[in-house]
């Protein structure tokens, strides 16, 4: 079994130059992508376990591609799939996993605090792909990586990120990080979505979506996410879309060269109308490639240093190599 414990968990408590280590190494990890034979030995005889206890499309293809690309064995476990669905819990279904001798179980569960659990009970190293409303670090990580591919350099940038703000991880991850990095963030949605606790970590707070995009340099649009919502936040989806879906009207008063971006999956006219989702200044699809390098170096940050990341700190760091594809001599 491995014993080493070396986790990524959130980027609440993350350092700049943490975050920027990563976005580095992701950087060094795109030009993997491009090659005709798109895979280096950096994991091999590594295991990773993609546990997927919640629906995902970007995510979870994009960590098992991840892990592929670097040579790591990559095994997929799902709920319907898995002995979850005959009661077995959480715990007794990672001490199971651990007990194959993986290097690293990604997580992602409907609670909040799933994969801190994991790190209880099993020794290898823990990522978590989304725990409830609480976090998703990697899907942050990507958004920064896009953002500064786009804008150069993150601080200074104003980021208005817009929606149901309450129940997003991905909002949470991201406020963390920009913040770190010097963004200013505007968040905003109805009142009863947009928690007044994020003006106290220096968000400012918007009721009305002109005033969040007024000169903004990225827009950040979030999903509604009805299977959180367990009460009525707003009278109807119809309301909710007149206020804050984002229109090529309103994106007219950001910036000239603004940047719209949309953590999937979308509600096209619910949050977003198709003319910003597949117009000029969208990079969703650039997010979306960008999830790939930035798993390979968040899964290779972990696994191959001696030390990695602890919980919210990166303990030693080291950049990723020159990496040389499959089959080439080393
Ligand atoms: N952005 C994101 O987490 O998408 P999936 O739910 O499809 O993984």
């Amino acid at each position: 079994m491995a014993t080493h414990s070396r986790h990524l968990l959130g980027l609440e408590g993350v350092s700049a130059e943490d975050i920027l280590l990563l976005l580095d190494s992701a950087d060094s990890m795109k030009e993997i992508s491009e090659r005709d034979v798109k895979k280096v030995p950096t994991l091999r005889g590594k295991t990773v376990i993609n546990l997927f206890l919640e629906n995902s499309t970007r995510t979870r293809i994009s960590f098992e591609i991840a892990a592929k690309r670097l040579s790591a064995d990559s095994i997929n476990l799902s709920a319907s799939g898995s002995s979850l669905s005959k009661g077995e819990t959480l715990a007794d279904t990672a001490r199971n996993l651990a007990a194959m001798s993986p290097d690293c179980i990604v997580i992602r569960h409907p609670s909040p605090g799933a994969a801190r659990l994991l790190t209880e009970i099993v020794g290898c190293s823990i990522i978590n792909a989304g725990d409830g409303s609480h976090e998703h670090p990697t899907q942050a990580l990507l958004d920064l990586l896009t953002i500064r591919e786009r804008k150069g350099e993150i601080a200074g940038l104003t980021v208005a990120i817009v929606g149901d703000i309450l129940h997003s991880r991905v909002a949470r991850s991201n406020v963390y990080g920009l913040l770190t990095l010097g963004a200013k963030v505007r968040l905003c949605g109805p009142p009863t979505l947009l928690p007044a606790q994020f003006a106290a970590l220096g968000c400012e707070l918007h009721y009305h979506l002109a005033d969040a995009v007024r000169d903004a340099d990225v827009i950040m649009m979030l999903r509604i996410q009805r299977e959180r919502q367990e009460h009525d936040y707003f009278p109807s989806l119809d309301e909710y879309a007149h206020y804050f879906c984002l229109t090529e009207e309103v994106l007219a008063d950001a910036k000239p060269d603004v940047i719209t971006l949309h953590p999937g999956p979308m509600n096209r006219g619910i949050e977003i109308s198709s003319g910003v989702a597949d117009g000029p200044y969208s990079v969703m699809m650039n997010q979306v490639s960008n999830g790939v390098a930035m798993r390979m170096a968040v899964l290779y940050q972990l696994i191959v240093p001696a030390e990695g990341i602890r919980g919210s700190e990166v303990v030693e760091r080291q950049p990723a190599p020159a990496l040389k594809t499959v089959g080439e001599a080393r």
